[in-house]
């Protein structure tokens, strides 16, 4: 199956929507943010410079808020409740790529140096913990009655994805060959959990902050956690086959620091032969990749089925949360719409 990077619709209404209704509430709460943090975080929005001088990068792609729009209105829950979900969701997504980079020593983010690259690591980390707080304020300050319930779904959303980031860091030490090789299903959990509690979140917490009954709220969440797999699954292709100039970030930099990622797991799983076992000494050898050796293990990747895999595994888990939202008892509309977003996602190319 060749892989389906191209855009071929329009990026779907609920974008645009989300983002007008959540960017002014998104701006007022950084804009309460101690200086420091607040100009970091304005930055890594894309709403200023390093400097601090007015700027207009791209920023996110706010898929995040999207979600949480469209959770909210497919479960009936007040548009207000869907603007602070989905405030909420992108404070905690940008506290946690600002984590990210650092972990994973990324030097470029959203087009611009990475928050650590610009500002330092100790800025960094302190940025990330004000946006965290500042999620957690703008659901607790929620009105409605639901507010405990909400930060609490919130703080369990956020350990899942910690326990994702920790276990994608423990992967990174494990042999590429062998018993204690990472296997498929390893890293599909890994990834509900860095990626897909996220988004579970961002459907869940405006029906939440509005009372829904637990197993609706508990199906958007799963739904969420099986799009976070297929999301992750094209972040993964992305990070070797997308084009820098789109993607904002450097070609092959999961490749150069052999990251444990789902096109090379399983190409190395499923590659065998004498493709398999070179990708296995490539990816093992005590010498790290420079450039060549990454467009090398690209081509082998490709080669042993692993792109092909990805983007099927992609389309699995796409239709397995479909699957979740059908007994939802989800509004007509706002389910369509969320299926175009999901379909609009495999196919993205940034
Ligand atoms: C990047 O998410 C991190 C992942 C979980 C794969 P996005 O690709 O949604 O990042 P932005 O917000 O558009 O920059
Ligand atoms: C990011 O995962 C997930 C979180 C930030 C929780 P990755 O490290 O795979 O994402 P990118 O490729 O840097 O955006
Ligand atoms: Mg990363
Ligand atoms: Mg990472």
């Amino acid at each position: 199956m060749p892989m389906q990077t191209g855009l071929r619709t329009p990026a779907p209404g609920a974008i645009a929507r989300a983002r007008e209704l959540a960017e002014p509430a998104l701006r007022a709460a950084v804009a309460t943010l101690h200086p420091l943090p607040r100009r970091m975080a304005a930055f890594s929005f894309g709403w200023c410079e390093a400097d601090g001088t007015p700027g207009d990068s791209p920023g996110g792609k706010g898929v995040r808020q999207a979600f949480a729009l469209l959770g909210a209105e497919a479960a009936g829950a007040p548009v207000g409740a869907a603007v602070q979900a989905a405030v909420a969701v992108e404070l905690v997504h940008t506290f946690s790529l600002v984590h990210d980079d650092i972990m994973d020593g990324d030097e470029r983010r959203r087009h611009r140096d990475a928050a650590w690259k610009a500002f330092g690591t100790g800025p960094a980390v302190l940025t990330g913990d004000a946006l965290f707080a500042l999620a957690v304020q703008t659901v607790a300050g929620a009105g409605g009655g639901h507010a405990g319930r909400a930060v609490a779904h919130l703080a369990e959303s956020l350990g899942e994805l910690v326990r994702g980031q920790a276990d994608d860091l423990l992967f990174e030490n494990r042999p590429w060959a062998g018993p204690e090789a990472v296997g498929l299903p390893e890293y599909e959990a890994m990834a509900a959990r860095k990626t897909g509690a996220l988004l579970g979140c961002a459907l869940s917490l405006g029906p939440v902050l509005a009372g829904a009954p637990a197993p609706q709220a508990d199906a958007l969440m799963e739904a969420g956690r099986r799009l976070g797999v297929a999301f992750q699954a094209v972040d993964d292709l992305l990070g070797i086959w997308g084009d820098p100039y789109t993607t904002g970030k450097p070609v092959h930099s999961d490749l150069l620091r052999r990251k444990k990622t789902l096109p090379v797991l399983a190409a190395v799983a499923r590659g065998g032969g004498a493709t398999g076992r070179e990708l296995t000494r490539l990816l093992g050898s005590d010498v790290p990749p420079d450039a060549a050796a990454a467009q090398h293990a690209a081509a082998l990747v490709e080669a042993a089925g692993g792109r092909d895999f990805a983007l099927a595994e992609a389309h699995r888990h796409a239709a397995a949360a479909q699957e979740c939202l059908r007994g939802a008892g989800l509004a007509e509309d706002a389910a369509g719409e969320l299926a175009a977003l999901s379909a609009y996602l495999l196919e993205r190319r940034l």
